[in-house]
């Protein structure tokens, strides 16, 4: 193994990038309201914004897309997703929809009703804005370092706070808890992943209450290789048996199958209950199409079966953590403030350390973003005062959240560690002339606040 310490895999297709200069970003930039989701992908050229959807598919699920079926009742292609699934998650329901967020519009109706309130780690956007929606509330309890960007280094900082989530329940009372979610790995707070130990601590005290107890496992390969390799009960277990038994735990899951299903489009809903599947079904037949495609193609369904196999590999995981892992360490080299230690799927600017003398009400890691694109081309994502911020509609008062950071979403099986080089060496310029840069001004926002980072429009000061 000693010289065996590369990519696990070879490149067998290539996408262009193309260069394009500072003058012509800063004039897209502008067009864009400095809002980078409204860049066009075109003229990015390292893409950081996001990891969803956006892996490289092997020769192996290309060759099951062209197996696929057109899709419609009890298409072959569903059987042998239906089989991969039994085979990975061990769990006997599943229905098919387009992608995450139409299984979080399925759990949020079917568990939460109206005033009632989901407990979660850290509840990722699209089932906050499906559970809004749905007159639900929200609450997030991980622990306290999961909270603060500049805490110190811990392995599980996407961990349930335990004893906060039994206080909350016996304040609200059980009945007003419609579920308690998992997500692992926690994607707002930096990828962090949550150990088997929290997941069963939390388990018991959802049965404890008879609460029901669900998971978003959209990143759940790479919470299980943090589990093999951060918590010794786990160190001789394979993946695919942590992965099991992390599921073991609940009666529902969802899932973007975008992340660790190694597919572009996809999402899973997963129950072990008979009466919560027939709901599902009725549903998604509404909302995503026939109970065994849920939006979806037969050929999709069959590049996701052999994804979600492909995704237990010990070796690809061991690269793609270890990748992240490298970006983080160069950032750290050159004294740029992350979340420690790496999570998942990306490294996590703490823009609050970065730019010190910008305000959370001008947008710090916003501006982060933009000078990014603006100097490299390359692309990543705001989770700080537009994403999590709000605006109270009645006293127009602004909240602001704990976490201020940029993401940097590295790809799946798509870039090499040159690439890695390249953010980072851009990185370090601009935190070397970081007093030079100033904050910006919220000029748009939508309806809903939880998605306002995705169309908002913003001003330079
Ligand atoms: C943890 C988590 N859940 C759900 C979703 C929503 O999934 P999708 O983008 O497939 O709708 C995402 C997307 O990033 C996510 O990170």
């Amino acid at each position: 193994m000693k010289y065996q310490t590369a990519e696990p895999f070879r490149i067998k297709m290539i996408e262009h990038v193309k260069k394009t200069t500072i003058s012509e970003r800063q004039t897209w930039l502008k067009e864009a309201g400095y809002n980078v989701f409204k860049v066009k992908a075109e003229n990015v050229y390292i893409d950081c914004l996001t990891d969803s959807g956006t892996s490289a598919m092997s020769k192996n699920q290309w060759a099951a897309l062209m197996m696929g079926d057109e899709s419609y009742a009890s298409c072959d292609s569903f059987f042998r997703l239906e089989k991969s699934v039994h085979e990975v998650f061990d769990m006997p329901f599943v229905q098919p929809v387009h992608q995450g967020r139409a299984a979080d519009y399925l759990i949020a109706k079917i568990y939460c009703k109206p005033g009632q309130i989901a407990i979660g780690n850290m509840h990722f956007d699209t089932f906050r804005g499906n559970a809004e929606v749905l007159g639900a509330k929200v609450a997030d309890l991980v622990i306290q370092a999961g909270k603060d960007a500049s805490s110190a280094p811990e392995d599980f900082k996407g961990n349930m706070d335990i004893q906060a989530c039994e206080d909350f329940i016996l304040k609200n009372g059980p009945e007003n808890i419609g579920l308690i979610m998992m997500t692992v790995t926690c994607n707002n707070n930096g990828g962090q992943p949550v150990s088997m130990k929290n997941i069963r601590e939390t388990a018991a005290l959802a049965q404890k209450y008879n609460i029901p107890f669900t998971m978003d496992i959209a990143r759940i390969a790479e919470n299980a290789y943090f589990i093999k390799t951060r918590e010794a009960e786990f160190k001789h277990a394979s993946i695919s048996s942590i992965i099991r038994q992390t599921l073991s735990y609940c009666e529902t899951a969802v899932m973007s199958a975008k992340k660790d299903g190694l597919v572009n489009i996809g999402g899973l809903f997963l129950t072990r209950k008979q009466d919560i599947f027939t709901m599902a079904n009725q549903l998604a037949i509404v909302h995503e199409g026939f109970i065994t495609y849920g939006g979806l193609a037969g050929r999709d369904l069959d590049a996701l079966a052999v994804g979600l196999r492909e995704v237990c590999d010990f070796d690809y995981l061991e690269y793609r953590i270890k990748q992240v892992e490298y970006l983080g360490n160069k950032l750290k080299e050159a004294g740029i403030p992350i979340i420690e230690p790496t999570g998942g799927h990306g490294v996590y600017v703490d823009a609050r350390r970065f730019f010190t003398h910008i305000p959370q009400n001008e947008f710090p890691a916003q501006r982060l973003v933009v000078a990014l694109y603006e100097l490299s081309g390359i692309r990543c994502v705001e989770l700080g005062a537009c994403a999590f911020g709000t605006t109270d509609p009645v006293t127009g008062e602004s909240h602001w959240p704990e976490l201020e950071t940029m993401r940097i979403a590295i790809s799946r099986r798509v870039y090499t560690n040159n690439h890695m080089d390249c953010i980072a060496n851009a990185l370090k310029d601009i935190y070397l002339n970081r007093a030079s840069y100033k904050g910006l001004k919220l000029t748009y926002e939508g309806p809903i606040q939880s998605l306002r980072h995705f169309t908002a429009g913003f001003e330079l000061i």
